[in-house]
């Protein structure tokens, strides 16, 4: 794909550009800030019968890797109080089955419609990610028709889930940037980078990644947990640690919206931990972010994402906005 076939394939989205929930994101047009949260919604299509895709602003599916991965042991997920807890140690059928039978699928099934699909990148070294970018763009020349490919790509560099290749690569920052730069190098697609609430600096790995070439930033990834099951006196997870999700980390993910979408002006960011209203979103909006996705609560209840679009057309028409004007507007107490 040429650079201007690529540009004029994502400006001639569907999405109206006054409609109040319009935005756009590293070049891409959504018709709607809300999509579906990574890892939350498989590759779509176990959604597909329940939930009106055509209706969200985008799904980001489920982590790919170069090969399948079993994942963690049993149980991986716990409900709390806040939340929930979940160490799935990214499990995936792989590279190869993803773009041989699921993307496809998903992108047939919303060939026509302007959900736009990302795909979340993940590796156990720094190589995967781009052998993962490179092996879907590679499926992707070899596909005619006008979704060959999804829209843009989320690495996932902060993964507390696993023993290697998890939230070390975005916590140091040559990683990081070889990480960024290889993909960079294998796609001209718009690469998200996504990092975690538990980084001391998490405004610095924003800018590194950016330096490096990504187009944007998901924030945030779940917080480092453990939930200990009183009885049996262990850790509620086989793996024993986890990622907590859930409104538990709605106000850590504003934080890091605002920390980095201050030090970053202009750069999009695709808010994400704990939303489950579009009060909720708002505030991620405000914050700074241009995208918001929704995972914990939609797994709860499928259909709250369409309610939350809906609910969100109906605050910006009560208040004669739209999200576009809303973004970053946050007012900081004197
Ligand atoms: C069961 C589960 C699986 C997840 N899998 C992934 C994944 O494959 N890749 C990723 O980047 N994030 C993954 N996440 C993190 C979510 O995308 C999201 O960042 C996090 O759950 C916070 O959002 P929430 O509070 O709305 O769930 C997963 C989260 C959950 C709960």
């Amino acid at each position: 794909m040429t650079a201007s076939s690529t540009h004029s394939a994502r400006s001639s989205a569907q999405a109206s550009p006054d409609a109040p929930l319009a935005v756009d994101a590293a070049g891409i047009a959504f018709a709607n800030p809300i999509l579906l949260a990574a890892g939350t919604a498989g590759y779509g299509r176990e959604l597909a019968s329940v939930v009106a895709l055509e209706k969200l602003g985008g799904i980001v599916t489920k982590a790919v890797s170069v090969a399948p991965r079993d994942g963690a042991p049993a149980p991986r997920v716990a409900e709390f109080g806040g939340g929930m807890i979940n160490a799935i140690g990214l499990a995936n059928p792989g590279l190869e089955s993803v773009r041989s039978e699921h993307l496809p699928w998903l992108l047939a099934h919303l060939a026509g419609a302007p959900t736009r699909v990302i795909v979340n990148v993940v590796g156990s070294t720094v190589e995967d990610f781009a052998t993962v970018i490179a092996g879907i763009e590679d499926a992707a020349a070899r596909t005619s028709g006008a979704r060959a490919g999804p829209d843009a790509w989320e690495l996932n560099v902060s993964c507390p889930n696993v023993r290697a290749g998890g939230m070390e690569f975005g916590a140091d920052p040559a990683t990081l940037r070889a990480v960024v730069t290889g993909a960079r190098a294998v796609t001209r697609r718009p690469l998200f980078v996504k990092l975690s609430p538990a980084l001391a600096d998490i405004a610095g790995a924003a800018r590194t990644a950016v330096d490096a070439g990504a187009d944007g930033l998901t924030l945030v990834n779940t917080v480092p947990g453990l939930v200990v099951d009183v009885e049996r006196r262990a850790p509620a997870l086989g793996f024993g640690t986890g990622g907590v999700s859930g409104a538990a980390i709605l106000p850590v993910g504003v934080l890091a919206t605002w920390k980095v979408s201050r030090a970053l002006p202009g750069v999009p960011i695709i808010g994400v931990g704990g939303v489950a209203s579009a009060t909720d979103a708002l505030q991620y909006v405000l914050a700074g972010a241009t995208l918001v996705a929704i995972g914990t609560a939609a797994m709860r209840e499928p259909r709250l994402p369409e309610r939350i679009v809906a609910d969100l057309r109906r605050w910006c028409e009560a208040h004669g906005t739209t999200v576009r004007q809303l973004v970053g507007t946050l007012e900081w107490p004197a």
